[in-house]
């Protein structure tokens, strides 16, 4: 497969992709209203510059997956919608915190499209502000008075963090595996996406278990494709830097497909990373032929499989538009451009 082609399979007409992702957020509107009234409550303090630095991040937009998946769920599984927006907003504040972290360790210079906060504030600002966003969605979590989501949200935060260190430990290893990969991905992402799918734990026992693995696959499936974009999509396509991860030394998913298919790859990976990680010129070659070898193709249909998984597990619902919207959110973790 030739570049181009790669290029047009995943080049969604942008508009589109905002009309869909609005179209959801339109059926629980004073819902997602009330998540954002509380994320910039969030953000007060009389200390120093941490509203600034948090609102340069949580102001600057982000697509707001997570409260989105908690609120629509409860809705569709009639749950308590209060306490899926706390939820949403926690999970919201807590995906914020490792944004801040991850981009100081991975270095990352744009996030949503605007310089990434240790750009302006410098790594310190934005390692502590994103303590302090932690810490808000624990407290809005506490607040509801569950212990049931206090438990499982440290659970998750646990994994997380997790997943953040086996990957930094595994950047530059040429033999990294593609079941290394994912429970990477697992832990990194998809852990908090299946706690906002189960409502922090909140919803009814025969429930629990479907929709906490339809977050699990979706989150999956999404990451996956965010790694995609990397190998495929330029900045000012996602709003973040591209072609990061090779220069990181992190072989994502249609690295690895690649390297089945093409057998002289990982020699060539192994040549290419250097102890920090691999120049942007050598990852380039790299990435081409990647995609030549059909990685990002291969790559894409895992994540397809993923989001049907996703979705037929949404089967114990009943029928109503925000079960609809749960399925069309799958969908677009998978096709999106941002
Ligand atoms: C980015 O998440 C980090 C990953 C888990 C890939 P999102 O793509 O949800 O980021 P925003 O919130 O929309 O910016
Ligand atoms: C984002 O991971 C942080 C977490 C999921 C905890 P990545 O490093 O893969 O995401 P981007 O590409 O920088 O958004
Ligand atoms: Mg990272
Ligand atoms: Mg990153």
């Amino acid at each position: 497969m030739n570049q181009l082609a790669v290029h047009v399979d995943l080049a969604l007409p942008p508009a589109n992709l905002r009309r869909r992702v609005s179209d959801l957020w339109s059926l629980v509107e004073e819902d997602m209203e009330s998540v954002e009234r509380r994320l910039t409550e969030s953000m007060d303090s009389p200390i120093g510059r941490i509203p600034e630095v948090g609102s340069h991040l949580l102001g600057a937009g982000g697509k707001r997956l997570r409260p989105l998946l908690a609120v629509l769920v409860a809705r569709a599984g009639g749950c308590d919608v209060a306490a899926a927006v706390a939820a949403g907003c926690a999970a919201e504040l807590i995906h914020s915190a490792t944004l801040f972290h991850d981009d100081v360790v991975d270095g990352g210079s744009v996030r949503r499209g605007r310089p990434a906060a240790r750009m302006i504030y410098g790594n310190g600002l934005a390692v502590l502000v994103g303590d302090f966003c932690l810490a808000r969605g624990l407290d809005l979590v506490a607040a509801t008075g569950s212990i049931v989501m206090v438990r499982t949200l440290a659970a998750t935060v646990t994994e997380m963090a997790e997943g953040e260190v086996a990957q930094l430990e595994g950047a530059g290893n040429p033999d990294v595996t593609i079941a290394s990969y994912l429970q990477v991905v697992d832990r990194k992402t998809a852990s908090l996406m299946a706690w906002c799918a189960r409502v922090g734990g909140l919803l009814p026992g025969a429930l629990d278990g479907p929709l906490g693995r339809y977050g699990r696959a979706l989150g999956r499936a999404f990451q996956i494709a965010d790694d995609i974009l990397d190998c495929a999509a330029g900045e000012s396509t996602t709003g973040k830097s591209g072609g990061r991860d090779l220069q990181e030394g992190k072989l994502t998913l249609p690295v690895l497909l690649a390297c089945e298919s093409d057998r002289a790859l990982r020699a060539r990976i192994r040549e290419g990373l250097r102890a920090a990680g691999m120049a942007a010129e050598t990852a380039q070659t790299i990435l081409l032929a990647v995609r030549t070898a059909g990685g990002v193709e291969r790559a894409r249909k895992r994540a397809l499989a993923l989001t049907e998984e996703a979705i037929a597990e949404l089967v114990v619902l009943p029928a109503s538009p925000y079960r609809e919207a749960l399925a069309e959110l799958a969908r677009l973790a998978v096709d999106r451009v941002a």
